[in-house]
């Protein structure tokens, strides 16, 4: 039974509520969903020690992706990135991290007390965007750094770069070297049309945000646990640590339904898929916008429902697009960047609003001049890491103006959110390259702070 259809059962009964939450499921004008938010009452299991409905649910989730073990997770991919990070290297260590990654694997990189070693993929010709991760690169690191413990690997990004999970695997786990995915931007890959996506590369450990993509409530994702390199249970237990106890049925409901719904209604994927082509076509014929579809040696595949929205070489920046998106088309786009801005689709998207988007693209193309485009911007390499993360966290700090940080150990964070990939991190001696990169990322117009904590 879906967990949905059991939580509507109960909230018709006439059960006497003696228990969490306060609400009693009394709905009130300011209390949404009050009706079927309940707490771990008899029959409706337990998310931490699953054995019933919600391990049922979890079950059909997994073969709906085709893993081996699911786990559905109420605190986002950030809360199942920290755990799975926990799961494999929770008491420190060296870890491979793709350069590009979210700051949640920052902050499990700080409570795990873990050595980063950045991979570095290639950034893109067209535009600044880092592309897939090179099984290469990984292959090379797991040899200077025998004693890696975990590879950890975005993919999509949040611009829909794919990398190849399966050559990544295959170098790993000739080492037995387990590989966790950050699949937030994925959890509609595998389901064709779209692309396959890391649970089908054979990944120990792929996290999804099901509210990114797919129809599911903020803050639902889900977890994949995989072959024999890392424990399901081990999984949990540390998922245990980094989600709430009492863990929201209605969340829980949702990421249920949105797995019946993938299995159920597979045309829904198809026509999104379709729509995505017709708004690709529809936008071929732009004199200066582009939009992008990322291809080449450096890309092994892109997910095309993120629509990189490319004003290289017009007189308009990837934030000032995303302005005019807003104040003249009421379209709202997630994120803009330098050159580029990003609308993303989801499986909710309708054929209405790809048709609002082509139209004002057309409309604001009429509108641009040519203009020289800026160079290229190749991001240096991640600066040295001087000393781990944690150590520089906890030592003392100063705020200094970045200007005058050249040559310190930076302590805390500099990032532009979103995408959350930090430009200057703690450990990281800052260098005159990131500083100058940090200024020309801010003269195309992305907003960065001017100040950065250092190691006093
Ligand atoms: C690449 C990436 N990973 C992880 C996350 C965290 O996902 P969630 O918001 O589901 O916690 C994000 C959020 O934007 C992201 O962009």
């Amino acid at each position: 039974m879906r967990l949905y259809d059991a939580l509507t059962a109960y909230s018709c009964t006439d059960a006497v509520p003696m228990h969490m939450p306060g609400h009693k499921r009394q709905a009130q004008d300011y209390l949404i969903g009050a009706d079927l938010d309940i707490t771990e009452i008899d029959g409706f299991d337990n998310l931490h020690d699953a054995e019933g409905l919600l391990r049922d649910a979890m079950v059909h989730a997994a073969a709906v992706w085709g893993s081996t073990h699911a786990a559905f997770c109420v605190n986002g991919s950030t809360g199942g990135i920290i755990a799975g990070i926990h799961t494999v290297a929770g008491q420190g260590g060296t870890i491979l991290v793709a350069r590009n990654c979210h700051k949640s694997v920052w902050h499990a990189i700080e409570l795990c007390r873990l050595d980063p070693v950045w991979l570095t993929p290639p950034v893109a010709d067209e535009c600044d965007i880092f592309t897939s991760m090179p099984p290469e690169v990984v292959e090379d690191a797991l040899t200077k750094h025998p004693d890696a413990r975990l590879v950890v690997i975005t993919s999509p990004t949040y611009e829909g770069i794919i990398s190849d999970i399966a050559g990544i695997c295959a170098a790993a786990h000739r080492r037995g070297v387990p590989v966790l995915v950050d699949e937030a931007h994925g959890a509609h890959l595998g389901f064709a049309p779209f692309p396959h996506g890391a649970v089908r590369a054979g990944a120990d450990i792929v996290i999804q945000s099901l509210h990114k993509t797919l129809p599911s409530l903020t803050q639902t994702a889900i977890a994949h646990v995989q072959g024999d390199l890392v424990s399901y249970a081990a999984f949990l237990r540390s998922k245990n640590i980094f989600e709430t106890s009492s863990p929201s049925y209605l969340l829980m409901a949702s990421c249920d339904g949105c797995a019946h719904l993938l299995a159920d209604r597979p045309e829904l994927i198809a026509d999104w898929h379709a729509m995505l082509a017709d708004f690709r076509a529809q936008t071929a014929g732009l004199r200066r916008l582009r939009v992008l579809a990322p291809a080449g040696a450096d890309v092994f595949a892109h997910d095309p429902s993120k629509l990189i929205l490319s004003t290289r070489g017009t007189n308009l920046t990837g934030p000032a697009l995303m302005t005019r998106l807003r104040d003249e088309f009421a379209i709202e786009l997630e994120m803009a960047s330098g050159d580029y801005a990003l609308a993303m689709t989801g499986l909710g998207t309708t054929r209405e609003h790809l048709h609002r988007l082509a139209d004002a693209l057309a409309a604001i193309d009429a509108t641009l001049d040519d203009t020289p485009a800026p160079a290229t911007l190749t991001l240096p390499p991640p600066p040295e890491q001087a000393m781990r993360p944690a150590d520089a966290i906890a030592a003392p700090k100063a705020l200094l103006p970045l200007e005058q940080s050249e040559g310190r150990i930076a302590a805390g964070y500099l990032w532009a959110y979103p995408p959350g990939i930090p430009l200057l991190a703690p450990g990281q001696r800052v260098t005159r390259a990131a500083l100058d990169a940090i200024a020309a990322l801010r003269e195309r117009g992305v907003e960065l702070k001017h100040t950065i904590e250092v190691i006093k």
